[in-house]
């Protein structure tokens, strides 16, 4: 079986793309930006009917949530319309299509983890990047009948900056002092992401579908859990997003639930506990 990777030298394209390697029953047509620039609707199409997978996942988008707040046409163009060449294309050649998503579709005000059928924010109340998230799941609904769109949140992994490694540097530098304790969800580590979205390949499944890892914390309790690990004595000051002020809104209630995940692939993630000890054993 033939799987083709866009974004794969992200976080989860990186990781996704070397357990696909691993495999002897799966074939990988590794894309990153410059081999395949998802806004490129012609040059997406041509790859696509070239390569003929079986399988597409879109690992490529504009992820950097702030700077979507300034450059909103980018956002829209690769994560809305770009989502949708992928889609096109996938459905063009009859293969499965694999969409990841975000948790920042939904207004942030659940209180329980958030089924996959719970209604999306108000795009006008949400972050721009959460709106050209939301615009992306839309164009490939549109053009694929039946897609697999993989919401997930909080990721970090060994194949690009991410929160674990921003605040060792903070650490070791003497810079941490304050950490946002009012926004929960679930750490996710890009192996286990990954894992799941092979997964849910292997199990043929469709849908919306989200994959995290299991159990959930705020920024600060992930920050105590690093420093814990790392062996750094740092006590450090938990405070309120008020108190850290950004460009994008973030959701301040981001568990995910993974009902949906477990019935199709009978696995559940392991607890984000364990894999971020494992992330850290592998880092250092
Ligand atoms: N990271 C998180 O916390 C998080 C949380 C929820 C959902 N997600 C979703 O998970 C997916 C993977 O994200 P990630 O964390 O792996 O992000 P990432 O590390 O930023 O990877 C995204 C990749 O997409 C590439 N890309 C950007 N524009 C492109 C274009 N026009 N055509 C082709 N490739 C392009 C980037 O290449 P360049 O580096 O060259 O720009 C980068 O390699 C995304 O859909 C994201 O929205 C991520």
């Amino acid at each position: 079986m033939k799987i083709l990777v866009t974004g794969a030298n992200g976080l989860l394209g990186s990781a996704l793309a070397r357990q696909i390697a691993a495999r002897d029953d799966l074939t990988l047509i590794k894309t990153d930006r410059g081999q395949l620039d998802i806004t490129m609707a012609d040059a997406v199409l041509e790859t696509v009917r070239r390569e003929r997978p079986n399988w597409i996942v879109n690992c490529a988008a504009f992820t950097q949530v702030d700077k979507c707040e300034t450059d909103e046409a980018l956002a829209t163009h690769v994560n809305g319309q770009g989502a949708g060449h992928v889609a096109a294309a996938a459905a063009d050649v009859d293969a499965g299509l694999i969409h990841v998503s975000t948790d920042y579709i939904f207004p942030g005000d659940a209180t329980t983890p958030i089924p996959t059928n719970a209604a999306p924010g108000d795009p006008g109340r949400l972050s721009a990047y959460g709106r050209s998230k939301l615009l992306g799941e839309q164009r490939v609904r549109q053009a694929h009948t039946n897609p697999t769109i993989v919401r997930t949140a909080w990721v970090y992994g060994h194949d690009g900056p991410c929160f674990p490694a921003a605040i060792l540097a903070l650490a070791r530098e003497g810079k941490l002092k304050k950490v946002v304790d009012d926004q929960r969800g679930s750490p996710t580590y890009a192996e286990d992401l990954a894992d799941g979205i092979l997964r849910l390949i292997d199990a043929d499944a469709t849908g919306d579908v989200h994959v995290v890892n299991d159990g959930a914390c705020t920024w600060c309790e992930f920050a105590v859990e690093i420093l814990r690990l790392a062996a750094i004595d740092l006590s450090i000051q938990p405070c309120t997003t008020a108190e850290f002020p950004r460009p994008a809104k973030r959701p301040a209630y981001s568990v995910l639930d993974l009902a949906r995940y477990e019935s199709l692939t009978s696995h559940r993630p392991r607890h984000w506990k364990d894999a971020i000890a494992d992330f850290m054993a592998d880092a250092s």
